[in-house]
């Protein structure tokens, strides 16, 4: 009998993908999905636990699914993602409504999860996390996510122990997939004529150096690999730590057509004395002469960055060392945020919080010369002709389609003729607005 799946899905990337992953194994036990929690027989919350924000957003929702159980006792709540892992069994002490409660490694379990769960009645838990762990081979049969472009998870976990992040405690070790699962997976998705590609990991270019499929040939080869899959119009990558960022990859940017010209590079902090304190293993200098050698081998790539304010013991200094690396770099854009302490995570113990009101003050300043940044860019491109993937239809008034530019702008662009999300297509740039870019199909 058919039965229905409701996710809700909270984070990151990895954490939308193993939301995909989740519904292709219950589909094989024919669930559907639905957009309806009220009807589903299964509720999957995938949370996050980045920042405490993000984690209190995930408690707040289980409240609500605890109302849907209370009329439907048939109902199985399943937490999983960083704030299941974290948490573990202690989340059935302050919940005890929640049926399965499991980690980013176990979601392959699910099945199996649920068929316990009902059969016994009481709450599973699974919430290993083994440094031996190896993502399950992929199956054709179990594709889920939209038509024309697709994430690839290459690998799980984190060792960088940046001394502000949850990820390490959350995902484990670092671990990479097999190069030709990672192959077949592609081939697979371009066969049913996926046109982008998006291989995502926390710090994808260190691929190919952890778990057990440890190999010599790095992140490089395997962008090489993919790119060589014909009909593939569209790779992209993230999340990379500049660390790890070499003369290799940045050669990528010039010799594989098809790699879109935009590169995620999390910067965090412009103050030296702030990186160090924060682990991330790199200078602003050796940062910024990243930037210069990328910009060399590819003169129009897209910058965009995570910046931290308010790191514990972050001066007005410090800060207005960040503030400088935006007039230096000009991201196209950057996600910013105030620092949050962390379970686990080193800085949660360091001294010298910086009070709410400061990291406040410093977070609006940065977003508001940010977005100055990010207008003036998208105004530079007025008047110039960008290739464009169709995404959808437009909800911008005036405008029928909306599609992507290599560099991962949104475009709005008219167009009288119908057009199939993942076309490839010329459009001429006529205005700018603050997230997006206006213009007309040539
Ligand atoms: N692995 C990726 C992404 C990590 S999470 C990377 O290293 O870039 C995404 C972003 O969240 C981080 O880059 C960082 O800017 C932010 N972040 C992580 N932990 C945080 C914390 N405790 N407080 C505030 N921001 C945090
Ligand atoms: Fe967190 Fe640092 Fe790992 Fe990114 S590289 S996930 S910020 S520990
Ligand atoms: Fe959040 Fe976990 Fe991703 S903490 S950002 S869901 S790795």
């Amino acid at each position: 009998m058919t039965q229905l799946l409701y996710i809700e899905t909270f984070g990151c990337q990895m954490n939308e993908r193993d939301s995909e992953i989740m519904a292709q194994l219950l589909g094989e036990h024919a669930y559907l999905r639905t957009d309806q929690p009220e009807q589903a027989d299964v509720v999957v919350v995938n949370t996050c636990s980045i920042r405490g924000k993000a984690a209190h957003k995930a408690y707040s929702c289980f409240g609500r699914y605890r109302k849907l159980k209370a009329k439907n006792p048939h109902l199985i709540l399943a937490v999983t993602g960083c704030v299941a892992q974290q948490d573990g069994a202690a989340l059935l002490e302050r919940m005890p409504y929640i049926d399965i409660v499991m980690g980013p490694q176990s979601i392959y379990a699910l099945p199996s999860l649920v068929a316990a769960a009902r059969r016994d009645k009481k709450p599973q838990v699974a919430t290993d996390l083994s440094a031996n762990f190896v993502i399950p081979p992929f199956l054709p049969s179990l594709a889920e996510g939209p038509a024309h472009k697709r994430f690839i998870t290459i690998m799980q976990g984190c060792d960088n122990f940046c001394t502000y992040c949850v990820v390490p405690y959350t995902r484990g070790r670092e671990i990479s997939r097999s190069l030709a699962d990672i192959l077949a997976e592609a081939t697979h998705l371009v066969s049913q004529g996926v046109k982008e590609i998006t291989l995502i990991g926390q710090n994808v270019n260190s691929y190919g150096q952890k778990g057990a499929h440890k190999q010599s040939q790095g992140f490089p080869a395997l962008l090489r690999a993919v790119a060589a899959i014909a009909g593939l119009q569209r790779l992209r990558f993230t999340t990379s730590h500049p660390k790890d960022l070499s003369e290799d990859l940045m050669r990528c940017f010039v010799e594989i057509p098809s790699l879109c010209p935009h590169f995620h590079l999390p910067v965090q902090s412009g103050s030296n004395a702030i990186l160090h304190r924060m682990n991330r293993r790199y200078t602003i200098e050796s940062y910024l002469d990243k930037v210069v050698r990328l910009r060399e081998y590819r003169p129009d790539i897209a910058l965009t960055t995570d910046i931290i304010v308010g790191f514990p013991g972050e001066t007005d200094d410090d800060f207005a060392a960040t503030m400088q690396i935006l007039e230096t770099v000009h991201y196209q854009g950057s996600y910013s945020f105030k620092y949050s302490d962390r379970p686990n995570a080193k800085a949660a113990d360091f001294p010298d919080k910086v009070a709410e009101e400061i990291k406040s003050e410093r977070l609006a300043r940065l977003q508001t010369r940010q977005e100055e940044i990010s207008l003036l860019l998208k105004q530079a491109e007025i008047g110039k002709a960008v290739e464009v993937m169709v995404e959808g239809a437009s909800k911008a008034p005036g405008n029928q389609w909306s599609g992507r530019t290599g560099t991962n702008q949104i475009v709005n662009f008219s167009c009288e003729a119908k057009l199939a999300p993942g076309q490839l297509l010329m459009v001429k740039i006529e205005d700018a607005c603050q997230n997006s870019l206006r213009g007309k199909m040539i």
